[in-house]
């Protein structure tokens, strides 16, 4: 009972005020918002949380817990008349160019970065088969693709404390490796390397092998002035780094992500891409608008943080030892009930997921501070019922 009236509560808050289900916003109707937006006379709120069902608390996909940028909102909204037209041009690629200090050719946007992902690795294998050379466990884009096109995959241990093992993955590279996959930080640990090892590792693999470091969560380091490895890609000619817009920008939805990496590598991928073809209308005005929207990825970083402390704290309080992690979610190990959990909260609408390939270890997505609270009392509830 406590539980359904808590459920009403929540429900009640996004519908009235966070706009859940997407129907209202602040109270107003999606569509009456929108028509303000067009029509530039509206200050709302309008993030809103994107859920169809507003009872969810939906922790498992690491999405943005505040919604996209308003001003992503708004440009689709915007932009919504032209959808009939295709877009043939290459703004976002020289926005995010000058973002990033490289040449628009170095710069290639994918239907998410899974696009990205699988497209280095096809580019990877082309004519070439060989073997990928992974951290385990870590990202599994790279290593599922290449186990698809019936390539080996060398999977090389995390160390005990959950760190990958640089050296161990340089020295698993042989004459057949066709592609280095390095997920920093990682998912699902949320561990992140040494940025001087790393350099020194993607300068010493061969440069006829395809080094990718995915940098999903990038924006969720700890530390500001902890280096991207973008700027290597001006001299590395072997390296691609995966960017996406799924997270600290709010845009799961949207698919959009992209590549930087020199040229040479890129023409390699976009074999393997539809080209022009790949690129959404309306997904590109809301990248663009989320890239000037820096303001919106630094909120989503504190409220994260925010997140984190407070999941760590009653995490521990409870006898857990979470992971302290770099990323937008938290992994924390839960012992071997954790299937029978992970059941329990799903039937109350309590979605987190077990960590990939980490057997008893649960990973949770930080949300709003309500949906936090959410999950740590159906967690407690729920344990105690086992
Ligand atoms: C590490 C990492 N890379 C890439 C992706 C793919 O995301 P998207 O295709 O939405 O950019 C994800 C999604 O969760 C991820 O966790």
């Amino acid at each position: 009972m406590a539980e359904a009236q808590d459920m009403n509560r929540r429900s009640f808050l996004r519908n009235t005020v966070l706009g859940g289900a997407g129907v209202t916003l602040m109270g107003t109707p999606a569509w009456e918002a929108a028509a303000q937006m067009v029509s530039g006379s509206t200050d709302l709120p309008v993030n809103g949380v994107g859920l169809d069902d507003p009872l969810l608390v939906q922790l498992s996909i690491n999405e943005n817990p505040l919604g996209a940028s308003h001003r992503a909102i708004e440009a689709v909204a915007g932009k919504m008349f032209g959808m009939n037209r295709y877009t043939m041009h290459f703004e976002l690629e020289e926005a995010l160019a000058t973002h990033h200090g490289v040449d628009p050719e170095s710069v290639f946007t994918g239907v998410g970065s899974s696009e990205i992902l699988l497209t280095a690795t096809l580019a990877a294998f082309w004519n070439n088969p060989g073997n990928v050379v992974t951290a385990f466990p870590s990202y599994r884009s790279i290593p599922s693709t290449a186990e698809e096109l019936g390539q080996a995959v060398k999977r090389v241990p995390l160390t005990g404390d959950w760190q990958m093992d640089l050296s161990a993955i340089l020295a698993a590279v042989d004459e057949n490796t066709r592609i280095v996959s390095i997920c920093n930080p990682n998912n699902p640990t949320g561990q992140l390397l040494d940025p001087a090892e790393l350099e020194r590792t993607i300068r010493a693999v061969p440069n006829d092998v395809i080094v990718c470091v995915d940098e999903a969560y990038i924006q969720f380091v700890d530390d500001p002035a902890y280096p991207s490895t973008i700027s290597l890609t001006k001299d590395v000619e072997n390296l691609l780094v995966s960017r996406t817009f799924s997270k600290a920008y709010g845009l799961g939805g949207m698919r959009v992500g992209y590549g930087v990496a020199h040229p040479s590598l890129l023409e390699r991928m976009q074999r393997f891409s539809i080209g022009l073809l790949n690129k959404n209308t309306l997904s590109t005005v809301a990248a663009m608008a989320a890239l000037n929207d820096q303001q919106h990825v630094r909120r989503t970083v504190e409220i994260v943080r925010e997140g984190k402390a407070f999941l760590y704290e009653e995490l521990e309080s409870m006898g857990y030892s979470p992971l302290r992690t770099q990323t937008i979610f938290v992994t924390v190990e839960v012992g071997p009930n954790l299937e029978t959990l992970l059941d329990r909260l799903w039937e109350k609408k309590v979605r987190v997921r077990q960590a990939f390939d980490m057997e008893g270890f649960m990973r949770i997505s930080v949300g709003l501070p309500r949906e936090n609270e959410a999950f740590i009392s159906a967690f407690k509830r729920e344990r105690s019922a086992l």
